[in-house]
């Protein structure tokens, strides 16, 4: 990349993997394997990790049977087969906008069509209204898609929220998939540790996507799972995991493990990443022109810049621009967007640097943007 030919420290962020370390449970699990043959696993996942799964939901209220638990490679694996699972070629999936990129490629590749529900900055990107979402509902509908809390927006539904757009997926029969890979990251005591599965009412349209990534800082584990009590989805589901044959053994049990970590572990980097939070809105509410609204949860920040284009301006800071020869990179906003034209001069922040490294990022991020517009926004 020309930045760093050029030897500029870049900041990066733009990535969106937690920095904190992963429990040592995890490398211990790992480390006292020593079975004489490396086995395929049952397919859709080795019961002391199920185990561990629905032990964890249910100090979450939830009751899971093995049955409605599969183990898949990642949150990514789960929202793949979800999709294939319960799309036909032209259904529809209504997501809210800005979403994660990632489920174009998902959707798509089940042949399904992405019905964007549209937010915008200054709404802090609130997208739970009933007469918007139901709009939005065709004859060939068959799921709403939800990540909460959000990437890359941050925001979190308030129980009552979660109960409306619940009670649309029960009204209209809809799959409702919740990504709730994220849930432990609510900056707000009121939101608790937020699930839709405790709506018992709409078991049978209920898809929950699920991963150790974020929630334990371990996205290289590679492991996540998909729950839900729908019958026919579960025998669709599986055909998928025996496809694939099983997940990796010694990532599950290293998984396994994770799930029996102390709780001081999630208030720990709850707190590092609020105060992170708090950092980067407050920086980015003194540079003038930008729009933010606090985010409540996951590790993101999206805003809009006073640029023409957060694109062309990220190629301008890399190639261009330098502070003492430092640099920052964010994720551009358009590709978390389906609607052509929108998200152009929006980016989305990951605040997964210390917190000293966040404090110059932003720093950089605001001279950069003032120089950017008397340099080359003012010159044509
Ligand atoms: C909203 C969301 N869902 C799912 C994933 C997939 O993560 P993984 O496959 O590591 O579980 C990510 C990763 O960034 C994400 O942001």
């Amino acid at each position: 990349m020309a930045a760093k030919k050029q030897g500029k420290k870049i900041y990066h962020l733009n990535i969106g993997q937690p920095d904190l370390p992963t429990p040592q449970a995890y490398y211990d699990a790992i480390r006292s394997y020593d079975a004489r043959t490396l086995e395929y696993e049952a397919s859709p996942g080795m019961p002391v990790l199920i185990d561990a799964v629905r032990k964890y939901y249910k100090e979450l209220d939830v009751d899971l049977s093995q049955d409605d638990v599969f183990i898949t490679t990642g949150g990514s694996e789960a929202l793949l087969f979800t999709c294939l699972s319960i799309m036909d070629p032209y259904t529809e999936v209504i997501i809210p906008e800005p979403y994660y990129p990632n489920y174009t490629t998902f959707v798509h590749a089940a042949g399904g069509v992405i019905r964007a529900l549209p937010t915008n900055p200054w709404e802090g990107y609130r997208y739970a209204k009933r007469e918007r979402i139901e709009s939005l509902i065709t004859k060939n509908t068959r799921a709403i898609m939800i990540t909460n809390p959000g990437n890359p927006t941050g925001v979190v539904l308030d129980q009552q929220e979660m109960r409306m757009i619940a009670d649309i997926a029960k009204k209209h029969d809809l799959f409702l998939i919740c990504d709730e890979v994220y849930r432990e990251f609510c900056y707000d005591d009121k939101f608790g540790v937020p699930t839709m599965a405790r709506f018992d009412d709409i078991a049978d349209n209920l898809v929950i996507v699920d991963s150790v990534s974020k929630r334990f800082s371990a996205c290289g584990a590679r492991v996540g799972c998909v729950i839900t009590k729908n019958k026919d989805l579960q025998a669709a589901l599986l055909k998928f995991c025996q496809s694939r044959l099983a997940v990796a053994t010694i990532d599950q049990l290293g998984a396994a493990a994770l799930y029996d970590v102390d709780h001081k572990f999630f208030r720990d980097c709850k707190a590092e990443y609020q105060r992170r939070r708090d950092t980067v809105v407050s920086c980015l509410r003194k540079i003038p022109g930008v729009v933010v609204e606090e985010p409540m949860g996951a590790f993101y920040v999206m805003a809009s810049l006073p640029v023409d284009d957060s694109d062309r301006f990220q190629r301008w800071l890399l190639e261009e621009f330098d502070d003492n020869g430092d640099t920052v990179m964010f994720a551009p906003g358009a590709p978390f967007y389906e609607t052509p034209g929108k998200g152009v001069n929006e980016v989305r922040i990951a605040y997964v640097l210390s917190q000293e490294n966040l404090e110059r990022a932003m720093e950089i991020l605001a001279r950069g943007i003032a120089r950017y517009q008397r340099e080359v926004l003012v010159k044509e």
